[in-house]
């Protein structure tokens, strides 16, 4: 029997737009599609995965805080927050819950100040560039990651 696991799927920033907001860049799949594609990926995997989307940067840090004890992983898009917050990198340290970043779009074939990020050197991984399924995959690699430590 697989132990059940429970994953913390964060969203950061205008991430809520998701759908309508530049669909060329990130799809035409609101953020409530996404969450149900995880939340079926998560059956699969014999994962409950929980939701916060947050515009706000605190907000985010006190979801990964708060994820200790109740959570075994995170799965984050921290949009842009990604690129600027020493704060939520902090916060995946200070708390040493295993964390997959993922991004819909390839960040390195954009604007050089989103090749840079602050989160990727104290996750487990990145997955950028494959649109929702860098979520999916995101949370594959992460269920195989904590069944699969030590
Ligand atoms: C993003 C990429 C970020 O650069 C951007 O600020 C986002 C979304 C992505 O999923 O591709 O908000 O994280």
């Amino acid at each position: 029997m697989l132990q059940p696991l429970s994953i913390l799927v964060l969203h950061g920033p205008n991430l809520n737009l998701l759908g309508q907001r530049e669909p060329g860049i990130y799809g035409t799949t609101s953020l409530a599609d996404v969450n149900r594609l995880l939340e079926a990926e998560g059956l699969k995997l014999q994962a409950k995965v929980f939701f916060i989307q947050s515009n706000h940067e605190g907000i985010l840090v006190d979801a990964i805080h708060e994820a200790v004890g109740h959570h075994q992983g995170i799965l984050m898009n921290a949009g842009a927050y990604t690129h600027t917050s020493v704060a939520l990198r902090d916060a995946i340290t200070g708390t040493n819950i295993p964390t997959v970043e993922v991004h819909l779009s390839n960040i390195y074939r954009r604007e050089d100040f989103r090749h840079h990020s602050y989160i990727a050197p104290v996750v487990i991984g990145q997955i950028s560039g494959f649109g929702v399924q860098s979520y999916v995959l995101g949370l594959q690699a992460l269920v195989y990651h904590l069944r699969n430590q030590s």
